[in-house]
């Protein structure tokens, strides 16, 4: 499946919040994605074949050139365990090699998905934020941090 995936640029559409509030259990609202779409950033997504469903998108703030993060990422539900998060995330890791740039991201400590996602392309943990995210309980949950660069730059 991913060797036929196609992934393009993406500029601000309403179909990045539609798949937002249909994957994500706290949705960002339209405004803060919208805010993804400014200088400094660079995103992509994976459309359908005919080019009118947006199936997934990654979001990928760069504000200096050798560090960058990931702020968003998500996958419709009808599209999920199909690898397009994967190739996503590995498309952008393949441009921050060649930059090179380091990665951080910050992700939900529950978010065992997401989790598995990062560390399966090479992520690690190296920090954490507590209580760091609202949930759906009313409560503060926290944020695992995690890098990715290059491995010969170790
Ligand atoms: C997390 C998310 C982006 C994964 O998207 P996806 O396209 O379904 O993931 P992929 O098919 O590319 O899976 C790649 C790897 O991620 C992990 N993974 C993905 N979904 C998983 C799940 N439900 N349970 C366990 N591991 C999972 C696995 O390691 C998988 O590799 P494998 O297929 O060899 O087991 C998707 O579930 C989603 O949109 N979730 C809601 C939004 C979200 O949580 N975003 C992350 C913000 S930090």
């Amino acid at each position: 499946m991913t060797s036929t995936l196609s992934i393009s640029p993406l500029d601000w559409t309403p179909a990045v919040s539609k798949v937002e509030a249909s994957a994500a259990a706290l949705p960002w609202s339209e405004m803060n994605l919208r805010s993804c779409f400014e200088a400094d950033y660079q995103n992509f997504g994976i459309w359908s074949q005919d080019a009118r469903e947006l199936y997934a998108f990654i979001l990928v703030h760069q504000p200096l050139a050798d560090e960058w993060t990931i702020m968003n990422i998500a996958v419709a539900p009808q599209a999920q365990r199909q690898g397009y998060a994967e190739a996503l995330v590995r498309h952008v890791l393949a441009k921050a090699a060649r930059q090179p740039a380091k990665v951080f991201l910050e992700v939900r400590s529950s978010n065992n998905a997401a989790r598995k996602l990062y560390q399966k392309v090479g992520f690690q943990e190296i920090g954490l934020r507590k209580n760091y995210y609202p949930t759906l309980s009313d409560t503060k949950e926290d944020a695992i941090v995690m890098l990715w660069h290059k491995p010969t730059e170790i």
